[in-house]
């Protein structure tokens, strides 16, 4: 049975580009592995991310991302029951929200300011179905 998960935290220590890229590759690896699909959207200060497959590997999975020392503050958005995958072509797509036009955040967020604690997780999910559309999603 196919779930879709969406959590936001905060990142603990100054999450660089090295830290970033070495979640992305282990990620990538072990999503492909396990049929996992999403996206991972980083502001500089907070993360959203996005997790698609079977019931039991996304549990499985949020279980040890939740104990994972780089974040902190991890809040459950979501957790549903879905017919098809919006990511069904990112192992773990990125988003890097510092750079996004503030136009496309005040389209679905209350401010352009992203802050992921005060958004539902239709709106996060249809901003970054926006960025896919427009490209702003990477690989
Ligand atoms: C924000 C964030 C997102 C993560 N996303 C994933 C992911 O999608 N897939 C994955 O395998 N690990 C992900 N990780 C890494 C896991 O938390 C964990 O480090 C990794 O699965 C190795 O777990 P282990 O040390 O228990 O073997 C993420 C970590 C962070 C901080």
């Amino acid at each position: 049975m196919l779930v879709r998960l969406i959590y936001a935290s905060e990142a603990t220590a100054a999450i660089t580009p090295v830290v970033l890229d070495d979640i992305l590759r282990n990620s990538r690896q072990y999503n492909q592995e396990h049929g996992i699909t999403g996206v991972l959207c980083f502001s500089g200060t907070a993360f959203v991310q996005v997790l698609e497959g079977d019931r039991g590997a996304v549990s499985k999975l949020y279980n040890r991302i939740v104990k994972d020392g780089r974040h902190q503050r991890v809040e459950l958005l979501e957790f549903s029951e879905i017919s098809e995958r919006h990511f069904a072509g990112w192992t773990m797509g990125q988003v890097n929200l510092a750079k996004i036009n503030p136009a496309i955040l005040l389209r679905y967020l209350p401010r352009a300011e992203f802050d992921p604690y005060s958004c539902s997780s239709q709106a996060i999910l249809k901003l970054v179905q926006e960025l896919i559309a427009t490209a702003a999603v990477n690989k």
